[in-house]
């Protein structure tokens, strides 16, 4: 019987294609079966994330729950942003724990398994850095990392301390690895980045043709067997004309689109040093409505970062109200080590981030609300890609809209005509027409 790997993935889109990087580069040791079953795992790992305090606390009480349940000869590896920013730390808390890799250190796994207590968390890199084994977890949707690391500073973020610098993948590798998801029945790819449309500012070798992100998107457009292209995440700042045509006039390309505002006040923008203010934000959103009526924008949002007022926070909801986005990531501002922000004056209390948090989820639910509901009777093109339970099967509009149809193993893999019969806030129902 083969061994067994338990693995539980907290945090980003990133996070979840690096967990698929840490199957693969295992299977080149040795074949893994995956198990749901703690008890039975003969190697865990949890692959953490490190932007708010919560997940960290998550991962120790996470690491007592293993001690609890494991077999006794199973190891603990720990990867991941927590495990680049705290590192060593970690196995001087939690001594079971067998190792640690950073999030930027996949391809060593095999080296740092073999020596207990190891500890691999550096972020120099190479071609290393982003060349892994091959596995996938659904072979309908292919998520592609197109870059790695980031070069922003934004004040409340751990992110380039944990992922290092943003390097650029060369091109050929991000096609050839386009190329294999299709051959294996990817009609989708999630090109993946911290600043996407940041794409071809550094790479490795100096000698790389020149690229930018709008480029790769058509690039990436003209594979054989792509039908659908999305991409994660753009960050305002970069998105010029050029790229939010390639955007509306690619039919490739998906219209949903995620841009992420964190603060709709330019004086709390400034602090957290976006790049951006209150009026970029919106012409740009304006921009893609006007080339894309019907795009789906979702967004990020911090609300109680350091010295944010009233008035802030009523520029953030005002915000809300005017770009009417189809998804919020809604977060309280959580201060950071090795981040500037969390030693800012003027901490905002925790009642009053809370209390805004509350107040703009439940104006976004009800945005949302209406938004959904004006889905009944559409009829969307859906790409099947997940089998559900009681005879369902789930995919995505073009706008990403989640629906689930009746139907079974046959419908993956196609996008078929749907027509909307249910709504909720966070999903669909439909039937095939
Ligand atoms: N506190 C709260 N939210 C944060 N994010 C990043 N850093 C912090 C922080 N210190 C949020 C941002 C980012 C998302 C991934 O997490 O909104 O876009
Ligand atoms: Fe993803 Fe950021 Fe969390 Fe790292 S810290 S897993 S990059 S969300």
């Amino acid at each position: 019987m083969g061994k067994k790997l338990y693995i539980e993935t907290l945090g980003c889109a990133m996070n979840v294609r690096d967990s698929e990087h840490i199957i693969a580069e295992l299977n080149k040791r040795e074949p893994y079966d995956l198990t749901e079953n703690l008890s039975e795992a003969d190697l865990i790992i949890i692959n953490t994330c490190s932007v708010r305090e919560k997940p960290v606390s998550k991962l120790f009480s996470e690491i007592g729950i293993f001690r609890k349940y494991k077999k006794p000869s199973a190891k603990i590896g720990v990867a991941g942003c927590t495990a680049s920013h705290l590192g060593r730390e970690i196995i001087d808390r939690a001594p079971i724990v067998d190792f640690v890799i950073g999030a930027r250190n996949v391809s060593k796994l095999s080296k740092v398994m073999d020596k207990r207590h190891a500890v691999e968390i550096d972020i120099d890199y190479d071609d290393s850095t982003y060349q892994f084994g091959e596995y996938r977890a659904n072979r309908f949707k292919a998520m592609v990392n197109i870059s790695v690391g980031c070069d922003k500073s934004c004040t409340y973020c751990i992110v380039p301390a944990t992922r290092g610098d943003e390097i650029s993948i060369p091109k050929d590798i991000i096609i050839r690895e386009v190329k294999r998801a299709v051959e294996s029945g990817a009609k989708e790819v999630i090109l993946l980045g911290q600043n996407v449309n940041n794409y071809g500012k550094h790479f490795t070798a100096p000698d790389e043709p020149s690229i930018n992100f709008t480029q790769l998107l058509r690039e990436v457009s003209r594979v054989d067997g792509v039908e659908r292209i999305r991409f994660t995440s753009p960050h305002p700042l970069h998105m010029d004309n050029e790229f939010l045509e390639e955007f509306a006039y690619n039919p490739k390309i998906c219209k949903q689109i995620h841009i992420p505002l964190q603060s709709g006040s330019t004086k709390v923008l400034r602090e957290m040093k976006r790049g951006y203010s209150k009026e970029w934000f919106l012409d740009r959103c304006e921009k893609v409505r006007e080339l894309v009526p019907d795009v789906a924008i979702s967004t990020d949002i911090i609300v109680g970062f350091p010295a944010e007022s009233d008035k802030d926070f009523q520029d953030t909801m005002d915000v809300l109200e005017r770009v009417k986005f189809e998804q919020i990531f809604s977060f309280k501002y959580s201060p950071r080590p090795h981040t500037k922000a969390s030693s800012f004056p003027n901490q905002v209390p925790d009642e009053i981030a809370s209390a805004r948090l509350t107040s703009l989820q439940k104006r976004h639910r009800e945005i949302l609300d209406n938004i959904q509901k004006r889905e009944l009777g559409r009829v969307h093109k859906v790409y099947f890609d997940e089998l559900k339970a009681n005879g369902r099967v789930s995919g995505r509009t073009d706008s990403g809209k989640l629906v689930t149809v009746m139907g079974s193993e046959e419908l993956l893999g196609k996008i078929c005509d749907v027509e909307i019969i249910k709504t909720s806030l966070y999903s669909l129902e439909g039937k095939a027409v």
